[in-house]
This record gives structure tokens, C-alpha cells and sequence, in this order.
């Protein structure tokens, strides 16, 4: 078959090379961006003069038919048409004749690649923003449950400080927010159209640039027409985002896998977001979490890889930058698979508030209350922290917990402690009298939890 370039080539394409460069299989899930674009083209080559516009009306209405038979199931893909925007002037020429050969007038694949992904690109921004959304509103569901659910926070993985789970759920609020703001930055970025920038120096032909930017509802046009066919940041920004959402699933992906273990048991997943073992019949297995978990490694991968890419091109366009396109497709798939696996795992979690409590009240993670409450009957902090400690080894060597300890032994340690220090040591009192601004007191993280809800509106 003959090549769209054909023209100065005296041979035909090896049939190892047409595999090796031919990218339809995979960039032809942009073939509905591709024929917007063409449609915005071909209108603006008919409104300035440099086709007809009654040529111009047959090309967008050849286009739309491809559309609709791509849609449809009706048309065949080739690999000797190498890509997507090879494989759409093809269909339309089949569909309209010689004509369809005006189509990529004052054009190359250069910009036109450029626009496809940028289009594809902020849709996918979109969807995985709204996917964000309605993770932060179940995360704000579940932490309105919770504020009373008191459990140990831990730092080195040791008991530490009680918090409740609603506070540790707000936490990920907070990633997730992150995230988002992240992906709104990014699009800004996306959000601007290239085509116009030819091959690499623009084109000689009057395009009205912001006619066709206006139409497919971009927000500006390229600057520089180097730049604009080389420039993939935001695929490298973009995949950047997605490697940190996928870090914060994971994070919490293996919380969820310790939680749910014999050893910890503060929680219990839903049979329906578990596996089995083929062998071991008493196993129920947190496979969501760690596939989850064990995804996240790829979209770090594909970060690497585009940076990869980019990092000795010369300007302008190189072949080269047609691997941008699995790296991002695969990371946008990735991550909003796992996003809505993730969600309903979550919502379905039974949470054992007891057993939690218990945890805490068990782990000494009332120890800093101890300790500030001899500073508040004047010890310094320092030589509070040592008698806190010695009481702690006390415990340890008499199996008691620190409400165990009666006020004749507390005595022992210091004159200081009275009656008042079972109040002080209360689990429930040490979470609910953390109520500065940020901290997990139930009344505090309540307010918290409305002015994230404010925030998603
Ligand atoms: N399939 C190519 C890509 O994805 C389109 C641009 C090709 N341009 C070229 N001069 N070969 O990057």
C-alpha cells in the first residue's frame, strides 16, 4: 500500500520495521480526540479560505461518519496506516474521496499528536478528579461515624498517642485534597492548544489558532512552535500526581492490610473485597489492598519512563516521544481502576471499636499525659518525661496499665499526682483534651470534617 509520505521513498517500508513503529494499537483510543481536532481544522482551513467552505463541510461530514462507523464497530484499523491520525485521514479519504487529502493541510502529526493527548489528557483529568471527589466524601462519610472511635496512633509502628479513626481517615482526606489541587494545576497546564505549530515551525498558511482553540475549548494556544510539539511536562506532571495518589492508596492500602491481621484485628474487610486461600480454607485474604499496593509500582515506573524519554531529546520532535503514550495511558488506567476498587473496600470495612480501644488504653499511649500532667502541678517537662517513664517500667514489670496504678504508688513516684490523675490519664479524656486546631479531639476533627465538606462543594 502506499504511504501518506510515499512520495520521495523508492522502496517499501520493511515489514519488521511497519510492526516496530506502527503505534495504532495502542494511540487508536484517541481516535475520538483525533476527528474533534480534524473537525476543528478542517472548519477553520474553510472559514479563513485556504480550502472551500463547502469542501470544508463535506470533510466534517466524512469525519463524523468515520466517528460514528469507528463508534459503531464499522471501520478497520490498519497497521501499514502506522497511527491514529494516519488510520482517520484514511477511513476519510476511503469515505470521500480525494478530497479527505485536504484535511492535513498546514498540518503535521507533530501537533496534531500534541493536541490528541492534550485533549485525551484533560478528560482523564476530569474523570480521575471526580473519582477524588467521591473518595473524599465516603472518607468524610466514615470519619462522621467515628469521631468517638478512639484507637493508638503510632509512630516507629509502636504505639504512640491515642487518636480516633475518623481523625486517621481525615488524614487521607487531606492527601487526597492534595491530589486534587495537584491535577487542577496540572490541567491548567494541559489546557493549552498546540496545533498551528506544524512539524516544528509553524506554517506559512494564515490559521486563525484561536479559532480552532476556542472551538475544542482550550483555554490558550501554544507560544512557541518548538516548544509546542516537544513539550510532554504534562504527561511527566500528570503521571507525577498519579504516582502520589497511588502512594497515598498504598499507604492506607497497608494499614488496611495490618489492621485486618489476627495480631492487630482493628478491622475486618467485607467477604466481598477479600479472597481466599486455594489451599489454606481458614485464609481470608486482603488482595484488593495488596494488588492495590503492589499497582503502585507501575505508575512509578511509567514516571521513570517518561523522563526518561525526554531526557536527551533535542528539540524539536523525535519518534521517541511515541512512548509517551502507553506510559500515560497505562498510568490514567491504573490509577482509576484502583481508585474505584479502593473506595467500596473502604466504605465496607468493619471497623472493631473495641478492640481498638483496648489497644490504646493497653500500648501506654497515655504516657505523654502523664507526663503533662506533672507539668501542670509545675514539674518541668524533662524530669516529668523520666518519672513518666519510671512509672511505665513499673507497669511493665507488674503487668498493670497506668489507670491500674494506684494513687499510694503513684505517690511513690511523685507528691504531686492526686486523685485527678485518673481523670487526666482517661483515654477518652487524653484524645478529647488534644483539641488545638489539627488535633484528633472528637469536637475538633467534627469541625474539621465540615470544613472539608465546605471545600468539596
Ligand atoms: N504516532 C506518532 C506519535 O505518537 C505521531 C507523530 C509522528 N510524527 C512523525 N514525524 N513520525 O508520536
Amino acid at each position: 500500500m502506499t504511504k501518506l509520505w510515499g512520495g520521495r521513498f523508492q522502496k517499501e517500508t520493511d515489514r519488521l520495521v511497519e510492526d516496530f513503529h506502527s503505534s495504532i494499537s495502542f494511540d487508536q483510543r484517541l481516535y475520538k480526540y483525533d476527528i474533534k481536532g480534524s473537525i476543528a481544522h478542517a472548519r477553520m482551513l474553510g472559514s479563513v479560505g485556504i480550502i472551500q467552505p463547502n469542501e470544508a463541510d463535506t470533510i466534517i461530514h466524512g469525519l463524523e461518519e468515520v466517528l460514528a462507523d469507528i463508534e459503531g464497530g464499522r471501520a478497520e484499523f490498519s497497521v501499514t496506516a502506522e497511527d491514529i491520525h494516519m488510520n482517520v485521514e484514511q477511513l476519510l479519504t476511503e469515505k470521500i474521496g480525494v478530497l479527505g487529502k485536504k484535511l492535513h493541510t498546514a498540518r503535521s502529526r507533530n501537533d496534531q499528536v500534541a493536541l490528541d493527548i492534550r485533549m485525551y489528557l484533560k478528560d482523564e483529568i476530569d474523570n480521575i478528579n471526580a473519582l477524588l471527589h467521591k473518595l473524599q466524601l465516603s472518607l468524610l462519610e466514615l470519619a462522621e461515624q467515628h469521631v468517638d472511635t478512639v484507637m493508638p496512633g503510632y509512630t516507629h509502628l509502636q504505639r504512640a498517642q491515642p487518636v480516633t479513626y475518623a481523625h486517621h481517615l481525615m488524614a487521607y482526606c487531606e492527601m487526597f485534597h492534595r491530589d486534587q489541587e495537584r491535577l487542577v494545576d496540572c490541567r491548567r497546564r494541559t489546557d493549552v492548544m498546540p496545533l498551528g505549530a506544524g512539524a516544528l515551525a509553524g506554517t506559512t498558511f494564515p490559521l486563525d489558532r484561536q479559532y480552532v482553540a476556542q472551538q475544542l475549548g482550550f483555554a490558550a494556544i501554544t507560544e512557541n512552535s518548538l516548544d509546542a510539539v516537544s513539550d510532554r511536562d504534562f504527561a511527566v506532571e500528570f503521571v507525577a500526581a498519579a504516582s502520589l495518589i497511588m502512594i497515598h492508596m498504598s499507604r492506607l492500602c497497608e494499614e488496611i492490610i495490618l489492621w485486618s491481621t489476627a495480631e492487630f484485628s482493628f478491622i475486618e474487610l467485607d467477604d466481598a473485597f477479600s479472597t481466599g486461600s486455594s489451599m489454606m480454607p481458614q485464609k481470608k485474604n486482603p488482595d484488593v489492598a495488596e494488588l492495590i499496593r503492589g499497582k503502585s509500582g507501575r505508575v512509578f515506573g511509567h514516571l521513570q519512563a517518561l523522563l526518561t524519554m525526554l531526557k536527551g531529546l533535542p528539540l524539536a520532535y523525535n519518534k521517541d516521544m511515541q512512548e509517551d503514550k502507553e506510559a500515560l495511558f497505562d498510568a490514567v488506567d491504573t490509577v482509576k481502576k484502583c481508585l474505584i476498587t479502593f473506595l467500596p473496600m473502604l466504605e465496607t470495612i468493619q471497623v472493631k471499636k473495641d478492640v481498638m480501644a483496648e489497644a490504646a488504653r493497653g500500648g501506654f499511649t497515655n504516657a505523654t499525659d502523664l507526663a503533662d500532667y506533672l507539668v501542670r502541678r509545675g514539674m518541668p517537662f524533662r524530669q516529668a518525661h523520666s518519672t513518666a517513664g519510671q512509672v511505665v517500667l513499673y507497669c511493665l514489670q507488674k503487668n498493670l496499665t497506668l489507670d491500674q496504678v494506684s494513687l499510694e504508688e503513684y505517690k511513690e513516684f511523685s507528691s504531686l499526682v492526686e486523685e485527678d490523675i485518673y481523670q487526666a490519664i482517661d483515654i477518652k479524656n487524653c484524645v478529647g483534651s488534644r483539641k488545638l486546631p489539627g488535633g484528633p479531639a472528637p469536637d475538633t476533627v467534627a469541625e474539621a470534617i465540615v470544613r472539608a465538606r465546605q471545600r468539596l462543594k
